[in-house]
């Protein structure tokens, strides 16, 4: 049988997670499994760079399975561990830091803006795109789904890959990048020229999909849309950008093509089209949540979970690692 590829990405354990995570990234997730061996990592490691509530990690950690978890991922066929529980990751770290150059990473873009607004200016912020190459580089991987904003570091990713390899024969894969597709991206609610991110302070921006139905209400009917008149519900990214993005969000939810969605909107008021995704929202997130609560009360089994993820992960990861110490002379 011939052997499945391997896809990896991973999410850091910070904040609640926004329908634009579920639409642009996790539904994504879930549909690679049915095809490639997949390895889903929590990086832990990473979200140390933002030092918020530190001593909250574990059950952010715990949160963030949950959620994977209540989305489909599922941990019988896919590698999921958080990253702090694989020591490999940070041993090839080092190993990489000492190929990447300085000015390449001086000029990763989210480097430069995550510095300029955390005012603990930390080393490892710099670092942070060398260790995403370690965990990606660690097991092989041939495909890495990532959102727009993490291009760069998957560019240098390669570039590492291909570095290391030049001197020291074909130890990496050159792993390529699964962009999401047209229409994934989930723009913010009152500023749709803006990504929704998890972590915009206002709270009224963003769709968390841990929402209760009345938060929603409340969310769908303030955001933006025009003031076109008559009202027109059409796919427009340039002069109708609240209502694509209002129409992106009911088109995954509710698995519709946008084409069918305009038919069907046809003529119809703002309020109306509101008012049934508000409805088809709440039920999706309903069964969501569910789902979330009943994984998240069972703190065993989602250790478990961590745990036999890690030990799977450990022992892919050290056969690579003791290749790279062997070629490095390190044995
Ligand atoms: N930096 C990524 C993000 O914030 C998360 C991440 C960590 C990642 N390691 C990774 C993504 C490896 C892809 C591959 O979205």
């Amino acid at each position: 049988m011939l052997q499945k590829l391997t896809v990896f990405s991973g999410i850091q354990p910070t904040g609640n997670l926004t329908i634009g995570n579920y639409i642009g990234a996790l539904s994504q997730w879930v549909m690679l499994q049915k095809q490639y061996l997949c390895i889903y990592c929590i990086a832990d490691l990473h979200s140390l760079t933002v030092m918020k509530n530190v001593q909250n990690v574990n059950q952010n950690i715990l949160d963030t399975l949950s959620m994977l978890l209540a989305c489909g991922i599922n941990p019988e066929k896919s590698i999921i561990f958080a990253q702090s529980n694989v020591p490999q990751h940070t041993q090839l770290n080092w190993i990489l830091n000492c190929f990447a150059k300085f000015g390449e990473l001086s000029r990763m873009t989210q480097f430069k803006e995550k510095s300029h607004c955390n005012n603990t200016n930390v080393v490892a912020l710099f670092n942070y795109p060398i260790l995403m190459a370690a965990d990606i580089l660690l097991y092989g991987t041939h495909k890495v789904p990532v959102g727009k904003d993490q291009i760069q570091h998957l560019e240098l990713t390669r570039t590492l890959a291909k570095r290391f390899n030049n001197i020291y024969g074909n130890v990496f894969i050159v792993p390529e990048i699964i962009i999401r597709h047209h229409g994934s991206c989930i723009m913010s609610l009152s500023n749709p020229t803006k990504k929704m991110s998890k972590s915009d302070i206002n709270i009224n921006n963003i769709i968390s999909l841990l929402d209760n139905n009345k938060s929603i209400i409340y969310k769908i009917q303030h955001a933006i849309t025009d003031s076109d008149t008559p009202p027109l519900i059409k796919y427009d990214l340039i002069n109708k950008p609240g209502i694509s993005n209002l129409l992106n969000i009911l088109s995954n939810i509710t698995n519709t093509s946008i084409l069918k969605l305009e038919k069907e909107f046809d003529g119809q008021t703002y309020h109306y089209f509101k008012e049934y995704i508000i409805e088809h929202l709440n039920y999706f997130l309903n069964k969501l949540r569910e789902k979330y609560y009943f994984y998240r009360q069972d703190e065993n089994y989602l250790n478990n979970i961590l745990l036999y993820g890690s030990e799977k992960a450990k022992a892919k990861a050290s056969v690579l690692l003791n290749k790279i110490y062997h070629k490095l002379g390190l044995q």
